[in-house]
């Protein structure tokens, strides 16, 4: 492939700046070069400037080759989303659920009688790894056409060894069909499955004992999840799946504080690379989060599709100095929207971050989340050449037009992807 020439760019949203995750005032620093250009080669970023900068670079001069050139007509470029919380691996949509919900029942309840996750479950089992991962391939190529190019993919619908495993494979077959980055998730611990209601100190057995060390063995995932929440594990449970991911070389997150409040200090312990939703985490414990180099992954996606009314309080978190990120936490159950867009929309209408912020969070702070941070989330020398072209004049607009899709291209470790694709 000829060296690429992004080229007629009316702000070139860099996001450079300290290799470590953007808090407090930070976060809304995004580092914008007005009429810029960014040269990518053999998938990476080569120089980023001013258009006028690009003319006198010494690789282009060098560069006897072809040079292939984008004009982006004068469009706002980002780095490429780093969508770090999501659950692709299901079968189907939950309809039921939902027209349950508009009727009135909760979350809870719902899942106290059947729905919920456990819907999920039949579906995935019946499901072949290759229907599945087709269905995982059709997320990927939506997030791709709206600017999304790297992906954290959870498995936790199969919920026994050959499913959430079949899960993990579906996984990395459409990951290999993608050009973006796919980071996999195992996430056994996300419900207890039926037929282990009245004993789940054996299907923690099973977690810890078969499905990590199966995982981590043939390298299926990256990191090991688990659902902290009265309707799914204690904090005590989570402490021994984390301690058995960290033996076995897994690096750990979990859902926390989605729908109850929970302490997340116990967690704390293990370095979680991110905690997830984060709705009821106590004020007292921000300044041990602030500290600490783990992510706290906001999903304002499923507030809005559980019609909660209540946001994490992003605000709060931020100005205590915890890295915040934003993702879409695409699932069937509470967030079926692959569109990180729309999830800046939110975090700014709903959240009240600054547009600046929320793109923080959805990119550079994304990708400390998948401790990505060296390879992923800003436009700088060495990355890779993971970019998203907008058809607008100011980054704010991203956030601005709601439901709507504004990427035109993609980048994904230099490879060109359109919409039309
Ligand atoms: O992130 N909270 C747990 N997991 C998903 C929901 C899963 C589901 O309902 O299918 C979430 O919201
Ligand atoms: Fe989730």
């Amino acid at each position: 492939m000829p060296p690429l020439l992004l080229t007629n760019i009316s702000q070139l949203v860099t996001l450079r700046g300290p290799a470590a995750p953007r808090r407090g005032r930070e976060l809304g620093e995004i580092a914008i070069i007005q009429d810029g250009a960014v040269l990518c080669s053999g998938g990476k970023i080569v120089s980023v400037g001013t258009r006028r900068e690009s003319a006198r670079d010494w690789f282009l001069k060098s560069a006897k080759r072809k040079v292939d050139e984008i004009d982006c007509r004068g469009g706002v470029v980002l780095p490429g989303f780093v969508d770090s919380h999501t659950h692709p691996a299901f079968a189907a949509p939950r309809l039921v659920d939902f027209e349950k919900r508009i009727a009135g029942a909760t979350y809870e309840e719902i899942a106290r009688e059947g729905g919920g996750i456990r819907s999920s479950i039949d579906g995935v089992r019946n499901a072949s790894r290759a229907s599945l991962a087709t269905n995982i391939s059709q997320a990927l190529a939506e997030m791709a056409t709206q600017g999304t190019t790297t992906v954290e993919a959870k498995s936790g619908y199969g919920l026994n060894m050959e499913a959430e495993v079949k899960s993990l494979e579906a996984i990395r077959a459409a990951a290999q069909r993608w050009p973006g980055t796919v980071v996999a998730t195992l996430l056994g611990a996300h419900v207890v499955p039926p037929e282990f209601q009245s004993r789940r100190k054996q299907y923690l057995r099973l977690i810890c004992d078969e499905m990590i060390p199966a995982v981590s063995r043939r390298k299926l995932a990256r990191f090991v999840d688990v659902f902290v929440e009265q309707l799914a594990f204690n904090s005590d449970e989570a402490r021994k799946v984390f301690a058995t991911a960290r033996k076995h070389g897994l690096g750990t997150r979990a859902h926390i504080c989605q729908l109850t409040p929970a302490m997340v200090k116990p967690l704390l312990e293990f370095q979680p690379a991110s905690l997830d939703h984060m709705d009821y985490v106590s004020d007292e414990e921000l300044p041990l989060l602030a500290e600490s180099e783990t992510v706290a992954t906001l999903v304002p996606g499923a507030n809005y599709f559980l019609a909660a009314n209540r946001y994490p309080a992003a605000r709060k978190l931020i100005d205590a100095g915890v890295a915040v990120a934003l993702a879409t936490d695409y699932n069937p159950g509470t967030s079926p929207t692959t569109n990180m867009q729309f999830v800046l929309s939110l975090a700014c209408t709903q959240m009240k971050m600054s547009p600046a912020e929320a793109i923080s969070a959805a990119t550079i702070n994304g990708a400390h989340a998948l401790r990505l941070g060296d390879r992923k989330g800003s436009i700088e020398p060495g990355k890779d050449a993971d970019v998203a072209v907008f058809g607008v004049r100011d980054y704010r607009e991203i956030a601005y037009w709601a439901g709507s899709n504004l990427c035109g291209l993609t980048l994904l470790q230099g490879n060109v992807w359109t919409a039309d694709l």
